[in-house]
């Protein structure tokens, strides 16, 4: 980090906590100086695997012991492979939700090396150690015999040369990682990140390889500080720990929901949190918060949440509130509730190390937070001073942690917002988070902070979902975080931090939201203006529009900036947020069945274009499109002035959401877009479910060439674990007639009355609804059917 950033860092940080930093740097070298040292003197320590000596024949794999380490190579599923090299200490399985597999038919060979084959899969394990996994006979991966450095390991892997890579958390880099090297290590970039700053908030081992043979999904289960590179091979340096990953083979969809049956399925969010929300650093107290909730009322702009900031809390002290700012939350929650806004507090993980404060007397009482090797706590400043961190991986401090969200929760808050959990520690040299030498509990089997750094924020998330599953089990927990690691998607939503108040950074977040998914975290979305600073008019709209068809979509700003309600830039920018507001709110179908979908298949909601045909070359560079679901594709405005941008169309028909007109793929376009329009494309054999007026109305995206077409729309009580449903509406095409279906299944009562038909861009010329030829062509309103007949002209 150069100076000017690190100023820069600490200007917003705020030059009351600059001495405590300067003087936390000084006192954090000296006590990690040691493992430092020992760190850089291991890395020159190279051992290899050695020779084979002997192999055992498992039920479901082999164990290869070689002369220096021993393999173990075990088949989970058909299309997944677990390989372990020891030694090095067996990870804790804080990512992994099923550790249990059922049985797969595995076929042993022994000639040439062992060989375990499924009908998905085939891996080959040489003698002198290198892995290759085929599928269907296309290799889709090779694997170097590893290496011993130190205590850790170092995992090479062949890249093709045409093979793209796709994942890791957010990076700041192209969305195709090749050519790259990356740390993985959970990273406040203490200011505004941009180009260059590597690594933040989010490191997931995990990613995707795509190449003209086929793609694969490759998880390092290994949470130690490490650096992933892309070059001519794939080379996963980790400082400790066993070598252990995973490899999934098949369709990208199926790599994913693979995936996230390993690690855990997208928890379903209670709906409201799929809608607008607004905060800024911070709304101060009670009286400016009605202020904006009212502004939005007044200028008849949807919301569904507001977020409050670190002022809401008594000195920044966790789990408490500020009475003179907020003197009573409640009332607050409740008259929100009333305007049907939903509250979110922030909470930090540090404990101001405040010998009156009964949290932190209590923790330090019970031994819960972090501490050195000397048995004494390890204590850093963050926004309320010296803090102590609670150890979230001791199961007592979770538990602990977990059982304060009651206090809030009576309180009326609705969600929580995790900051600074990477965790953040203000310091004027160095990493900005506790010392490398920190001891944890690792569920009792200890470990250092180089180990748990990286699970830090998960397990926070885990110990604050838990507690408020307790407190609350008739409703959904739903949590914000800035930092997490692989299997986050469990518990909480990201945001991308203090991202920069400039059109790169609104490019750069479209790639971020597209790696997290493709690294199994499908809800993301970013300070809509850039943290930091004040966007021009133009910058505030072009990424409230993009983020309207972002997962999380919030408007958020620093304490120093001006305000940044949408009315805050005049009457023509209101109107233009008040129509993506609308959009995003009538969409709301499509989002929630997207989100149900994820929780029961991993998929992302924002994905690559190349999702849609992994196997289209000409896909895979693209980075400034993406797909919401299979169906509705967006290709934002990213550049200062423009009124227009060139737009790839995959192969098939897409149809634009505005002017109704059909255009033919693969094609690049050039589409015009002025200041209140985003460009917009349908994939023609769209259903799109929308919420009309209390109606459910598809917009059906026909075209005469194609003969089937369908959509799931998903319901429930919008929150909470009561009986649900889902109906599937299928379209079939022949003799100028649609044929409409719709099948249900589940106990929940379908929730609106009528149904509306738009048959966008065709003639309707006889409509049929169960039997009974109904009247208005034009605007098909019909009740619940199970089959409709459209005649067209
Ligand atoms: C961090 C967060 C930011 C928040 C601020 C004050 O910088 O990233 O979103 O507003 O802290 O809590």
């Amino acid at each position: 980090m150069d100076l000017i950033t690190k100023i820069k860092g600490l200007n917003t940080v705020g030059w009351s906590n600059v001495f405590q930093a300067v003087q936390y740097g000084f006192r954090k070298k000296k006590i990690e100086s040691s493992t430092v040292k020992e760190i850089k003197r291991d890395s020159k320590v190279v051992q290899k695997i050695g020779v084979l000596k002997n192999h055992i024949s498992l039920e479901n794999g082999f164990e290869l012991q070689f002369e220096n380490a021993i393999a173990e190579i075990l088949v989970l599923a058909d299309n997944m492979v677990r390989v372990t090299w020891t030694p090095g200490k067996i990870p804790v399985p804080y990512t992994i939700e099923k550790e249990t597999w059922s049985k797969v038919d595995v076929i042993h060979e022994e000639q040439d090396g062992y060989k375990l084959k499924t009908d998905k899969l085939l891996v080959k394990v040489d003698k002198s150690g290198a892995v290759s996994f085929k599928d269907n006979d296309v290799v889709l991966r090779k694997d170097n015999p590893p290496s011993r450095v130190g205590s850790g390991w170092c995992h090479e892997a062949e890249l093709k040369d045409s093979e793209h890579i796709f994942g890791l958390g957010q990076r700041n880099h192209a969305l195709n990682l090749r050519g790259g090297s990356y740390l993985m290590w959970n990273e406040e970039p203490m200011g505004d990140y941009g180009e260059g700053s590597d690594p933040i908030y989010v490191c997931i081992p995990a990613y995707i390889g795509l190449h003209e043979d086929g793609n694969y999904l490759v998880y390092f289960e290994n949470s130690n500080k490490g650096t992933v590179e892309f070059k001519e091979t794939a080379t996963a340096k980790f400082y400790q720990g066993a070598l252990r990953y995973y490899f999934i083979s098949g369709s990208v969809k199926e790599t994913m929901d693979r995936f996230s049956e390993l690690t855990g399925r997208p928890a379903l969010p209670p709906k409201w949190a799929l809608g607008y929300h607004q905060t800024r650093w911070s709304y101060k107290t009670e009286e400016e918060t009605m202020e904006v909730a009212n502004g939005f009322k007044e200028n008849n702009l949807p919301i569904s949440v507001i977020h409050l900031d670190i002022h809401y809390m008594d000195g920044y002290r966790v789990f408490t509130v500020d009475k003179s700012r907020f003197p009573d939350l409640k009332r607050l929650s409740s008259n929100l509730d009333e305007m049907g806004i939903k509250t979110v507090t922030i909470l930090d993980p540090g404990v101001k190390a405040d010998p009156e404060f009964e949290l932190y007397k209590d923790a330090n009482k019970k031994g819960l937070f972090c501490k050195l090797p000397d048995g004494k706590n390890i204590e850093g400043p963050v926004w309320p001073g010296w803090c102590g961190f609670p150890d979230f991986t001791n199961p007592e401090a979770r538990k602990w942690w977990g059982g304060h969200y009651r206090k809030l929760l009576d309180l009326g808050v609705d969600g929580f917002w995790h900051d600074m959990n990477e965790p953040a520690v203000f310091s004027s040299s160095g990493q900005p988070t506790l010392p490398l030498n920190t001891m944890h509990d690792m569920e009792g089997r200890g470990g250092n902070h180089i180990e748990a750094h990286n699970l830090y924020g998960l397990l926070e998330n885990r110990a604050a979902f838990e507690g408020i599953q307790k407190s609350q089990p008739e409703k959904r927990p739903w949590m914000l975080t800035r930092s997490g690691y692989a299997s986050m998607q469990r518990y909480a939503w990201n945001w991308t931090g203090d991202t920069g108040c400039n059109w790169w950074s609104v490019k750069h977040n479209l790639k971020l939201a597209i790696m997290l998914g493709l690294s199994g975290v499908p809800y993301t979305g970013s300070d809509i203006g850039g943290f930091n600073g004040d966007p021009s008019a133009e910058l505030y709209i072009r990424w409230f529009q993009m983020s309207s068809f972002m997962p999380f979509f919030r408007t958020h700003s620093a304490a120093f900036v001006k305000r940044r309600e949408p009315w805050s830039f005049g009457q023509e920018i209101t109107d233009i947020a008040r129509k993506y507001l609308e959009l995003r709110y009538k969409l709301m179908p499509y989002w929630y069945t997207l989100a149900w979908e994820a929780s029961e298949t991993g998929c992302p909601l924002v994905r690559p274009l190349w999702w849609l045909n992994s196997k289209d070359q000409r896909l895979w560079d693209i980075e400034d499109q993406f797909m919401l679901g299979d169906s509705i594709m967006v290709a934002p405005i990213l550049e200062q002035g423009a009124k227009s941008r060139k737009v790839v169309l995959p192969e098939g028909k897409w149809m634009s959401f505005w002017d109704h007109t059909w255009h033919e793929g693969f094609a690049e376009i050039e589409v015009k877009a002025e200041l209140d329009s985003l460009p917009i494309f349908v994939r023609a054999g769209s259903l799109i479910p929308m919420e009309i007026e209390n109606n459910l109305c598809l917009q059906i995206f026909l075209n005469k060439e194609m003969s089937t077409a369908g959509c799931r729309v998903y319901s429930d009580a919008d929150d909470g674990y009561g009986s649900y449903r889902v109906d599937s509406f299928e379209l079939k095409y022949s003799d100028n007639t649609f044929e409409l279906t719709r099948e249900e299944s589940g106990d929940f009562d379908f929730s609106y009355n009528e149904i509306d038909l738009d048959l966008v861009g065709c003639s309707v010329a006889k409509v049929v609804v169960d039997g009974k030829q109904i009247d208005g062509l034009e605007n098909i309103k019909t009740k619940p059917f199970r089959k409709c007949q459209i005649s067209i002209k």
